[in-house]
């Protein structure tokens, strides 16, 4: 553990004399040396364009993203022309969102914890096209209600569905929803987002035919994310943005686009991000899926065993923290959720999210003000528990 601290140079740092507890990890990853130093790298070596310059640094960089796009591709299990470079989860899902040829009466089925960016994007087409948004409610405790879910496939066009959710750190039972949707008809986008980071994410094996995540959240560069399609599909995507690098020559009065994936990437892209993002997946594979699912149960297990001894403080999801990935979000009746979080930064560096965390639709329905919200990765410690709790319970007593 003390290594893979040592690999975070922001946990070795000191604000107000006091170390960090970095517990935001839902929002945003901490950044390992590797993954800073291939940035870098990119910077100080071969800072120019990939894909249309052939001189000595533009080769470079060519070759970096294509290498890129083989090592995210085996990261999923993947095609490397399925793999489209984004600068995040929402813009692959604007991707969906825009160039799929969407009717009206089309129906898109969801879940009712979807994050703003797996909502906003298919109410939009519900006022633009005409399309319709359904949403399956999840059971009491928060988990995803399989029931419903196969009473209301008949007649879906898509299922987009976050694969664990950011509110309450809940997976969705994927490939039975994916199985069931493809028997009806249906096909199936996955919100990754916070998925891939936790989770082996085998698209083959999953059967999902488009798939979205973002860099920042899996240890790599903000402003990078992946959007991923079946390859036939791919192909019958209309790309919504074209411009530089997604066609093959263009005249005054026309063009000829370039096959995927090219054709989706319009304009320079983020190349000392792309080259992080691959250290970053080289990393989690390096700690390996079970060893950050041992971590983050166990630290969840401790903070909720204590969290639960406080009748007042309300816990969003299942209370078992073996189904709530790394997530503890958290409210108190009454209490401003932000006040709390301030205060636990003031008082200690311990850094958390308050609020809605943009899955405000979720909050609306339930009437609940906002939630404070511990969300845990492989390098956060029993230590950092131990602050966290020392400092709830200091807050908890003058509250
Ligand atoms: N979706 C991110 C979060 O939950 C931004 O914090």
């Amino acid at each position: 553990m003390e290594k893979i601290q040592h690999d975070f140079p922001i946990l070795s740092k000191e604000i107000k004399g006091k170390k960090i507890v970095y517990f935001d990890n839902a929002c945003m990853s901490l950044k390992p040396r590797q993954v800073i130093e291939a940035m870098d790298e990119y910077y100080y070596e071969y800072p120019a364009c990939a894909g249309r310059s052939h001189h000595k640094l533009g080769e470079i960089v060519t070759q970096k993203v294509k290498e890129a796009r083989i090592s995210i591709a085996r990261f999923i299990n993947a095609n490397e022309n399925e793999i489209i470079f984004t600068r995040n989860t929402t813009e692959g899902i604007n991707l969906l969102a825009n160039s799929f040829d969407f009717k009206a009466g089309d129906i898109v089925l969801a879940t009712d914890k979807e994050h703003n960016s797996n909502l906003v994007p298919w109410q939009a087409l519900v006022k633009k096209k005409g399309i319709k948004h359904q949403i399956i409610k999840s059971k009491e405790d928060g988990t995803f209600d399989l029931d419903s879910y196969n009473e209301n496939i008949n007649g879906v066009k898509l299922v987009a569905m976050v694969l664990t959710s950011n509110l309450d750190g809940t997976t969705i039972p994927a490939k039975e929803i994916i199985r069931t949707a493809h028997e009806h008809g249906a096909l199936v986008f996955l919100d990754a987002a916070q998925g891939v980071a936790h989770q082996k994410v085998d698209v083959k094996d999953l059967d999902v035919d488009f798939l979205a995540f973002s860099g920042h959240k899996m240890l790599g560069p903000t402003g990078t994310g992946v959007f991923y399609a079946k390859h036939d599909l791919l192909e019958t995507l209309e790309p919504f943005m074209v411009g530089g690098n997604t066609v093959e020559y263009s005249t005054y009065t026309d063009y000829k686009m370039l096959k995927a994936p090219e054709k989706f990437e319009a304009g320079l892209q983020d190349y000392a991000g792309i080259i992080g993002l691959v250290e970053a997946a080289k990393y989690i594979e390096i700690i390996g899926y079970d060893k950050i699912k041992e971590q983050e149960l166990k630290l969840n297990s401790y903070i909720t065993d204590v969290l639960r001894k406080w009748p007042k403080i309300k816990i969003i999801g299942p209370v078992d923290p073996a189904l709530r990935s790394g997530v503890i979000s958290f409210y108190i009746d009454g209490v401003d959720m932000h006040k709390f979080a301030l205060m636990l930064d003031e008082m200690a560096n311990v850094m958390i999210r308050s609020g809605q965390h943009c899955v405000h639709s979720w909050f609306n329905d339930k009437k609940i003000f906002n939630s404070a919200r511990v969300s845990l990765y492989f390098y956060n410690t029993l230590d950092e528990a131990d602050i966290f709790l020392k400092n709830l319970e200091l807050i908890l007593k003058i509250l």
